[in-house]
């Protein structure tokens, strides 16, 4: 193995992905995979993550799918406990469940503004608190936040208050958890998509009009496809990215450049 391969190797490292269950999580999963991690697969729905092991288990790697909702803290222990369990260890959390609500902010409602705070951020922290628990006790880690060019730029033409809110949020505590944790080696990063197709997209994907908005705004001319998101991840989980914590890196057609 080249010293390069070894940078970027994550062989026996475990590596926990949350809303593994469909879009880009899966993706997320399939890299880490890929490049040798072993992995805990988690969301709502289990049978979705039960197949996806099934994939990666015949790639080679070590698959543990478990039903987590990330808003519920005790979940997300019981998660961190059969991580342990199963693997003895934690190298990677990919924080990336997520949803959103795409309505003016002057009829959000109560109920779904807290919904999408609830999942984005509530879960998000609940998550990187829990496992970096476990980082910090072993003095090593990596944790990635899925957060979004609209955590770094409002959104406007797609309405979503809440949406943009959380995210924002999930860049600023990035850089909070990094600076707190960095002496005690575990490193805390995000990642700020621009648009890829998933079942949170799959509407705007399918609208010839959206499309050519959304063509005509980014600067690349067009949306991500899901493997251009492997690169950052693996650079992030990976000793790659030693010295880097604190960061978001916008994967995003040059989106928040302009
Ligand atoms: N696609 C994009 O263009 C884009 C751009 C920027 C950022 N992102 C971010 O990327 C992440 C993934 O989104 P996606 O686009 O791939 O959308 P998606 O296909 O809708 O996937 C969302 C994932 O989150 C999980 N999830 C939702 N609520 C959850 C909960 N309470 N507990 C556990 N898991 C939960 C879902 O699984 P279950 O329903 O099975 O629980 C699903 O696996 C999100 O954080 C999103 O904000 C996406």
């Amino acid at each position: 193995m080249s010293a390069v391969e070894e940078l970027f190797g994550l062989t026996g490292r475990v590596a926990v992905v949350t809303g593994a269950s469909s879009g880009i999580g899966v993706g997320f999963a399939r890299a880490l995979a890929q490049a040798g991690a072993n992995l805990v697969l988690a969301a709502r729905r289990v049978d979705r993550l039960e197949a996806l092991a099934v994939e990666l288990a015949e790639a080679g790697a070590e698959v543990l799918p478990m039903a987590c909702d990330v808003t519920d803290a005790k979940q997300v222990e019981a998660l961190k406990d059969a991580c342990l369990e199963r693997f003895g260890r934690v190298d990677i959390l990919v924080n990336n469940a997520g949803i959103t609500e795409v309505v003016p902010a002057e009829n959000e409602s109560d109920e779904a503004f807290l919904r999408v705070l609830n999942v984005n951020l509530n879960g998000t922290f609940y998550c990187a608190q829990r496992f970096g628990r476990a980082m910090l006790e072993a003095g090593q880690g990596s944790i990635i936040n899925i957060a979004s060019i609209f955590g770094m730029v409002g959104s406007g033409s797609i309405p979503q208050a809440s949406y943009v809110a959380s995210k924002g949020a999930v860049v600023n505590m990035t850089r909070e958890l990094a600076a707190q944790w960095a002496r005690r080696g575990v490193r805390v990063n995000a990642i700020a998509p621009g648009f890829f197709l998933s079942e949170m997209t799959e509407n705007m994907f399918s609208d010839e009009r959206s499309m050519s908005w959304l063509r005509k705004k980014t600067p690349a001319g067009r949306p991500g496809e899901v493997e251009e998101l492997y690169g950052a991840a693996i650079f992030l989980a990976s000793d790659a990215s030693s010295y880097v914590t604190g960061q978001t890196i916008a994967v995003d057609g040059g989106w928040t450049a302009i």
